[in-house]
């Protein structure tokens, strides 16, 4: 009866994915996927990516219609940077809950106290919020971005703990906002030493959204991109995964043959999962929900992500 069952969701998920080829193509639409996106996701995919990568995917695709599975505020971005596309996301609840810990007034307050600070934005904002800052950044580029602004002063906003990880690589002062992603957060030191007991022989790869006190523990630290590289260039063999669990897709994929332990089974992001292929479907069938940015607030926000692309 089990083997049935899952024979018939098999079915299921080959239909859908049918469908979704066949839709991509009456639409001319791309799939763009971050790598925290379900198995099913990243395997129907155009292109997998973390943040930085997907934001320089959407300015420059020729597709007509981007269909963004990730979580709200990185749709927002791809609209802004590609204002001529329609920018469909499978459903409007994917929210980023790191993103909504910093809004526009709490910001221009700081702005205020602090008037000759220049401000970096993690991606991880609304558009709203991206359209009072000088420059966005990713965890990619953090510390380029920040050594590229003219002024010796930061307000970065919203990740204090990347924020804490950037301003040991810079000697300007940081004005850090006291945000956090949920999922990252979760990873406690206790945590890392309880795999390090059971897998002696593994390298620990961090996110710099994890603690600080987490982070430095790190054999290596980077981006989503950064640590799935580290892997695949390496010559260890096994690895303790301090990032979101839907990184194992892209990391089995580059290194068929090594061992990847997540450091914790709570290191998966519910927003990251609320994207299925049925929703993938119904999208493009309907060419609902879109993201739409009011032009005003799109085009200053279009400034800051457009610097951040164009710092090397
Ligand atoms: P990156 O995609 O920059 O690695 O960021 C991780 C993240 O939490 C995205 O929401
Ligand atoms: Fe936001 Fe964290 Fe989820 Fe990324 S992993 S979308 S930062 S809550």
């Amino acid at each position: 009866m089990e083997a049935l069952a899952l024979e018939r969701k098999e079915e299921q998920k080959r239909e859908l994915k049918e469908r979704i080829l066949q839709l991509k193509k009456e639409r001319n639409a791309i799939i763009l996927a971050h790598y925290y996106q379900r198995d099913e996701i990243q395997e129907v995919a155009d292109f997998r990516g973390d943040s930085f990568l997907l934001a320089q995917k959407a300015a420059t695709t020729d597709a007509e219609v981007i269909v963004f599975c990730g979580v709200h505020f990185m749709g927002e971005s791809a609209k802004i940077l590609a204002p001529t596309k329609t920018v469909l996301i499978p459903d409007e609840r994917a929210g980023c809950p790191m993103a909504d810990m910093v809004n526009v007034d709490g910001l221009r307050a700081l702005k205020k106290q602090h008037p000759n600070a220049k401000v970096v934005a993690y991606i991880n904002t609304s558009a709203d919020v991206k359209s009072e800052t000088d420059i966005c950044c990713t965890s990619a580029n953090a510390i380029k971005v920040i050594e590229s602004v003219d002024s010796d002063e930061i307000i970065w906003v919203p990740d204090k703990n990347l924020g804490d990880y950037v301003s040991k690589f810079t000697d300007k002062k940081m004005i850090i906002w006291e945000g956090y992603c949920n999922t990252h957060d979760m990873l406690t030191v206790k945590d890392v030493e309880e795999m390090r007991a059971q897998y002696p022989n593994a390298k620990f790869v961090v996110h710099p959204e994890c603690r600080p006190e987490v982070v430095k523990l790190g054999d290596f630290v980077g981006s989503t991109t950064a640590i799935i590289k580290y892997c695949k260039e390496s010559e260890h063999q096994e690895f303790i995964v301090g990032t979101e669990d839907g990184t194992g897709f892209q990391l089995r994929v580059d290194s068929p043959d090594k061992k990847f332990h997540f450091a914790t089974k709570y290191l998966v992001c519910p927003n990251m999962k609320v994207n299925n292929l049925k929703k993938v479907v119904r999208c493009l069938e309907t060419m609902q929900p879109q993201i739409y940015v009011p032009p005003h607030i799109a085009d200053q926000a279009r400034a800051s992500l457009e610097r951040m692309l164009l710092v090397k």
